[in-house]
């Protein structure tokens, strides 16, 4: 396994694999304009992390992990909080939405604290990027966005 950051030779390939705008607080964020990290096996391209950072506040913007419980999403958000240490921000934050389970229980583990609950806001996220889904697999309706943060010192 091969953990780098994500170099402009890399960009097309990643925009096939994981699309490109992510919204988060009402804003629509180009991965292709971002830092960030990649996990590669063989070449391959086995996760995948963004973040930004302005006024000392470093966004995880997203992290998708296509080789699960292998500890790569753990590894990449390790790599952005050094980035974002080295940087001297105070604080690492993400949103999530309502309905991943799986997310809020893995950003929780990993030492993320609940901050503040945006009721509604997937609705305007989806006048920016409306292929987001109303309902996720299992049924549960995408609503609200949960923002997570781990303070750094
Ligand atoms: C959430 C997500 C990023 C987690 O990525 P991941 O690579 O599975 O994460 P890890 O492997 O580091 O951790 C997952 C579990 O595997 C376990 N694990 C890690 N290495 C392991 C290993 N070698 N053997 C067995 N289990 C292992 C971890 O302990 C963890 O379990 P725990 O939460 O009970 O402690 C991934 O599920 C994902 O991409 N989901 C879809 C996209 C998404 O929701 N992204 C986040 C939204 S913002």
């Amino acid at each position: 396994m091969i953990y780098r950051e994500i170099m402009e030779a890399d960009r097309e390939r990643i925009l096939k694999l994981r699309g490109n705008l992510v919204v988060s607080r009402g804003i629509g964020h180009s991965l292709q304009d971002l830092p960030g990290y990649l996990a590669e096996i063989d070449g391959e391209i086995v996760g995948l992390i963004f973040y930004r950072i302005a006024e000392r506040e470093c966004e995880i913007v997203s992290l998708d992990s296509y080789r699960e419980n292998q500890g790569i999403g753990s590894a990449m958000i390790q790599l952005v909080k050094q980035a974002a240490h080295g940087e001297n921000c105070a604080r690492v934050w993400l949103i999530t939405t309502n309905e991943n389970i799986h997310a809020i229980r893995f950003y929780q583990k990993r030492g993320f604290d609940m901050k503040a609950l945006h009721r509604f806001a997937v609705d305007e996220a989806r006048i920016i990027k409306p292929s987001i889904p109303l309902v996720n697999e299992e049924g549960i309706p995408i609503r609200h966005e949960i923002e997570f943060e781990m303070l750094i010192n």
